[in-house]
């Protein structure tokens, strides 16, 4: 008999709505995410504009809802005003988070063009690193100010009459990262990013503004940067961020398939700093947490920066992902749905090419990495309420995180349909686990989809795009207020069902 575990779905108990802001991508002046990823003129498939379409389609489909830009480590030496107006005039630039020349050919209007046409909502990084409020008043002035002002005449002049009306702005990236352009510390960068922030808020009190968290939870000042910066900036910001990249480091699978328990324990130990410090301060203001860079990330496949040369739009991190990665990248989507009554954006980073979904041949194919089912599916069924369940299963033991549930799971019930979407990973790489899910009265089951293969190397690529696809799983047998159902070893799942209609 394989191992078995049991969870109840019941609409009452719920953790909070699915903030649609959770299913957001990255989009960085790295390698090839813009140049040849999302933006190619000449490609046979470029619109216009130069975007490439085949591209375009697949972040429609993959239900990207915001994207995060110009960066990651690229925005700390970033200078905002190289990328807009007459592009024969825009400078070549050095790029020095990624030792790479920066032609300018692609810059905030373009962006803003692109999402749009994406139908996404942009959140715009701010450079902090290398400079500082005025330039980043100049910056909103230029997005967002209607006319009258020269930043803002001066955007109209460049074709862009309308304001691009960003709300979402992050106050620089992973400034505590000595790799950073900038490095500062944690009062350094509290103190700028509270000035910054209290001019941002004089412009337009409504703009949601992210301080900058920790770079991951491996450095030595997790927690306490955090505490330092909220102190300075509590009443200013909404979100503060946080960054995790997982890989299986040493060939420890099962420690991988349980990144999901980190991410859970940095979401929780993030939000219990915060709470502090929002005690200390008596305010009754609560910060939510902005997980805007996550994924896998075989890290040490990459030489580092300083193995870079001053190269246009290289090949950089362009992982290729597995059927165990797809499995992982689901279990953070668990993850984050599982702690949405305190995370209010999530992005994956990033969108093409680089650590991405989307992969992409500069003048050939576009196609869908394994990683890319996992989420395209919770952002179209994960709607409504997020619902607590908590799998009463086996624990497996890990080398990095020690026990673990075998079944990490959530689900979502949505009223207005009546649909609910159970999403569960059977961490267990060598049993299936036989599930039994307690119902309310009168539903029925209407798929099983599960990502899982005989071979978890297994990968999409150009010449194989569909080599890895979601596969009808084992199916829910409903009776009255149980299903029971097969979770295949090391496979993630999506079981959704609707209310039966009367003769069911
Ligand atoms: O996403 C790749 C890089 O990872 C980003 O530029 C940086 O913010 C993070 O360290």
């Amino acid at each position: 008999m394989p191992p078995s575990a049991r969870l109840t779905l019941d609409p009452a108990f719920r953790i909070g709505p699915v903030d649609p802001r959770l299913f957001g991508s990255f989009v960085e002046h790295m390698g090839r995410c813009v140049h040849t990823g999302v933006f190619e003129p000449g490609h046979p498939l470029a619109d216009a504009d130069g975007f490439r379409t085949d591209v375009l389609e697949l972040t429609r489909e993959l239900g990207v809802t915001v994207v995060r830009y110009p960066g990651g480590n690229f925005v700390s030496n970033y200078r905002w005003e190289d990328g807009v107006g007459p592009v024969h005039e825009r400078p070549a630039r050095l790029d020095l988070a990624w030792r790479s020349l920066e032609g300018n050919r692609f810059g905030l209007n373009e962006f803003m063009a692109w999402a749009a046409k994406a139908g996404v909502e942009s959140m715009m990084a701010l450079n902090l690193g290398t400079r500082g409020v005025a330039e980043a008043l100049e910056l909103v002035e230029y997005a967002n100010h209607p006319g009258g002002t020269a930043l803002s005449e001066l955007r109209r002049s460049h074709g862009v009459d309308k304001p691009h009306d960003v709300r979402l702005w992050c106050l620089g990236n992973e400034l505590d990262g000595p790799w950073q352009m900038g490095h500062k510390t944690a009062a350094e960068y509290g103190r700028l990013a509270a000035e910054t922030a209290r001019a941002l808020k004089r412009f337009d009190p409504g703009l949601s503004l992210v301080a900058c968290g920790s770079s991951n939870s491996g450095m030595p000042t997790f927690g306490s940067w955090e505490a330092e910066v909220l102190e300075a900036t509590y009443e200013m910001v909404d979100y503060i961020s946080l960054h995790a990249y997982y890989d299986p480091t040493d060939g420890d699978t099962d420690s991988f398939l349980a990144s999901g328990a980190d991410m859970d324990h940095m979401i929780r130990s993030i939000a219990a700093t915060a709470d502090h410090v929002g005690a200390k301060l008596r305010s009754k203001k609560k910060i939510m947490l902005s997980f805007d860079e996550w994924n896998v990330w075989y890290q040490s496949r990459f030489g580092g920066e300083s193995s870079l040369g001053w190269t246009e739009h290289p090949r950089l991190i362009e992982d290729t992902y597995d059927v165990t990665d797809a499995v992982v990248v689901g279990s953070l989507l668990i993850t984050l749905l599982r702690n949405a009554d305190r995370v209010g954006v999530a992005c994956q980073a990033q969108l093409a090419n680089v650590i991405a979904p989307i992969r992409t041949e500069p003048g050939g194919p576009a196609w869908r990495q394994t990683i890319f089912h996992p989420f395209a599916l919770t952002a179209r069924h994960a709607r409504g309420q997020v619902l607590r369940v908590e799998p009463e299963c086996a624990l497996i033991p890990t080398a990095r995180y020690g026990d673990v549930p075998a079944i990490w799971a959530t689900a979502t019930h949505d009223e207005a349909t009546g649909e609910t979407t159970l999403l569960a990973v059977n961490r267990d790489r060598n049993a299936p686990c036989d599930l039994e899910v307690a119902l309310p009265g009168g539903m029925r089951a209407v798929e099983h989809l599960e990502l899982a293969d005989d071979d978890p190397s297994a990968a999409n690529s150009a010449e194989a795009p569909g080599r890895v696809v979601p596969r009808p799983g084992s199916g829910a047998r409903v009776e009255g207020r149980r299903a029971s159902l097969r979770l295949s070893p090391s496979s993630w799942n999506i079981v959704r069902f609707a209310l039966a209609s009367p003769q069911e």
